[in-house]
């Protein structure tokens, strides 16, 4: 029975998997964390699409009948390029959450938050445009943010304080819908709410990307019948590091992480 392969740049993408699991209760998922070179949000478009293809060809090798490409920035970065050149279908998570977005907003102003690497290729900018020309898009990198999720920091006075700073030039511009661009954020919605205001819709695209998985499977016919789907978790480092921050994400302990060198 073929698996949804999902990778990302390490633990974050989890978040992606457990709306999957939630969804999809059926389907066999292999996720590859790659932790040996995480993070992505750094590097440069040709490191990222370099690695993509590399996590991709390893899901390939785990015979998966669909990809889903669970980190920002490699969803920003590689998959433009990439997307076209395998055999089984790749789904990112920029295109869900824009949809979303464009369909929240009132007021045609979205802001979008992310990794450097995902606010400089403008990918969410692009396909907003592409949406509805006459949104205004407000787009910031908040690169503490992930270090802050990894160290447990989720609330307090340092959290708060670096995230009203970030966050001030959304509340200038006036979004009534933000995009949560990155696999971490989500653990930091609640920081994030209460600095913009409840009036101000919050976009996590995993539930958005979990419906569009669901939906290729079922028009290709691919969706699984049996019951009870088997989860299998590889890293490319530290599978120790990786069982210890799942939780957080997937809100469960993961016992069986194998480390891989897929490289
Ligand atoms: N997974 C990355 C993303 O969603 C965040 C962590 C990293 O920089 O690798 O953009």
């Amino acid at each position: 029975m073929k698996s949804i392969g999902v990778f990302d740049s390490g633990v974050g993408g989890l978040t992606v998997v457990k709306e999957l699991i939630r969804q999809l209760p059926n389907e066999n998922i292999v996720y590859f964390g790659d932790t040996a070179r995480v993070p992505y949000g750094i590097k440069s478009r040709e490191t990222v699409i370099r690695f993509s293809i590399e996590n991709i060809l390893f899901l390939l090798k785990q015979d998966v009948k669909l990809i889903c490409v669970a980190c920002n920035t490699a969803s920003s970065l590689a998959l433009p390029v990439i997307k076209n050149h395998f055999r089984v279908p790749i789904v990112g998570v920029i295109t869900p959450g824009v949809r979303e977005a464009v369909y929240a907003s009132q007021n045609k102003r979205i802001g979008v938050i992310g990794t450097k690497g995902t606010i400089k290729s403008r990918t969410y900018e692009i396909e907003i445009k592409q949406l509805d020309s006459k949104v205004k898009v407000k787009a910031l990198a908040c690169p503490l943010f992930v270090p802050f999720v990894e160290e447990g920091w989720l609330k307090g006075e340092v959290v708060e304080n670096v995230a009203k700073s970030y966050l001030k030039p959304l509340k200038d511009a006036g979004v009534d819908t933000v995009i949560l661009g990155c696999t971490h954020y989500p653990l930091l919605r609640p920081v994030i709410q209460e600095i913009l205001g409840k009036n101000v819709t919050l976009i996590d695209s995993a539930k958005q990307v979990a419906i569009e998985v669901k939906k290729i499977l079922a028009n290709e016919d691919l969706l699984n019948r049996s019951s009870g789907g088997k989860h299998r978790f590889f890293v490319s480092d530290n599978p120790e590091w990786f069982s210890g921050l799942a939780k957080r994400f997937i809100g469960k302990q993961l016992k069986d992480v194998r480390k891989v060198s897929n490289v």
